[in-house]
């Protein structure tokens, strides 16, 4: 296995230096946060039903962590849209915005004009693309932000922005206090888990190691639910390694029974448990259970928190700044580059050839 505490060896492997944007999360949502008090909404957007956000892959995520967050205190319900249709309900009455980082992705754009034609109050989130230009076509509202990366990495604007809309429109109340403390806590969190910090004392080098040359599932209950999404999509796209996402309470009612086959599976699997103190409390019990059984049937798992913890806003981002960088340590010993995802630039080049049907 390659040895973590040899920086200085990483740059031949990330060859773009990928990991400079995972370190930048604080600083993403920090620009953000700001950035998104400029943008400027009719006062008519207050009047709304619903909430449809959307996006794909990297650009869906961020809807996903807003929508755990304010779902349990939100009078009105939040849809997140992965895919090309809007659902029937969509009015004018709905707030829509549409999620793009290259603002070229053919579902959130098809999905996007669907919305002007019924009359959605639409804002637009992205750093280009088609996406950019409609909306100023349409004088739609944009959020336009000057950011080069992969668009999963630019997470931290695709998600406080929107976290910032919904502020902005009085539909959720996240205190600039919180937000900063927040923020604080991650760029502490950060100085912890960075390659400098030998692997026996970094918990993210820690967890790489663990996880290396297996196939993962990451099980969350409640708000961690996306965040368990995230680190699969980050090890799927980063590491470039097979992982799977998995929920409680509905693990337990079938994941729980797979564990007989294939007969090799506690060597090529790995259950990651991610654990909070926000968890509705019969979860925690349910995961502790399932931790036994696991270890009953030699399957190699791990609970996983987050401390300090003070708010879910805070518990949420610094998971992801953890199994982010995890991700990043499993693509070094996987001795693959972070960066490229060949094989989506791959399905969406044979998607612009192929011609569009009814
Ligand atoms: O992480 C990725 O590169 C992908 O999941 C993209 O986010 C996805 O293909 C959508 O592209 P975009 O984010 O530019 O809309």
């Amino acid at each position: 296995m390659i040895d973590l505490d040899k920086p200085e060896e990483y740059s031949k492997i990330d060859q773009t230096g990928l990991l400079k944007d995972i370190q930048e999360l604080p600083l993403q949502c920090e620009q953000a946060f700001e950035e998104i008090k400029r943008v400027v909404l009719p006062s008519y957007y207050v009047k709304i039903n619903k909430i449809v956000i959307l996006g794909v892959g990297g650009s869906a995520i961020g809807g996903d962590f807003v929508r755990s967050i304010i779902e349990k205190e939100s009078k009105i319900p939040v849809f997140i849209v992965r895919d090309y249709h809007l659902p029937g309900f969509v009015d004018k009455d709905s707030l829509v915005i549409g999620v793009s980082y290259s603002g070229n992705t053919e579902e959130t754009l098809t999905a996007f004009g669907q919305a002007i034609s019924k009359r959605a109050k639409l804002v637009a989130i992205t750093s280009d693309g088609k996406l950019a230009k409609t909306a100023l076509s349409y004088k739609i509202p944009l959020y336009q932000f000057d950011y080069k990366t992969q668009p999963r990495q630019a997470l931290g604007f695709l998600f406080a922005s929107i976290l910032g809309i919904l502020n902005k429109i009085g539909h959720i109340d996240i205190k600039e206090d919180e937000f900063k403390e927040t923020i604080l806590l991650l760029k502490a969190l950060n100085s912890k888990i960075k390659p400098e910090i030998e692997a026996a004392k970094n918990q993210a080098k820690k967890l790489a190691k663990e996880l290396y040359n297996k196939i993962v599932v990451v099980v969350a209950a409640n708000y961690l639910k996306p965040v368990a999404l995230r680190f699969k999509t980050q090890l799927n796209e980063n590491s470039k390694q097979m992982a799977f996402q998995q929920e409680l309470p509905e693990a337990c009612h079938n994941f729980v029974v797979g564990l007989k086959a294939p007969t090799n599976l506690s060597e090529s699997v790995f259950i990651l448990f991610l654990s909070s103190k926000f968890d509705y409390p019969r979860n925690r019990i349910r995961q502790n259970i399932l931790l036994e059984i696991l270890d009953k049937n030699k399957i190699p798992s791990q609970q996983l928190t987050v401390e300090p913890a003070p708010s879910i806003l805070s518990e949420m981002l610094s998971f992801t700044t953890m199994l982010d960088h995890t991700s990043f340590y499993l693509a070094i010993l996987n001795q693959i580059d972070p960066q490229p995802v060949s094989n989506i630039d791959y399905l969406k080049k044979r998607l612009e050839e192929a011609p569009w049907q009814k």
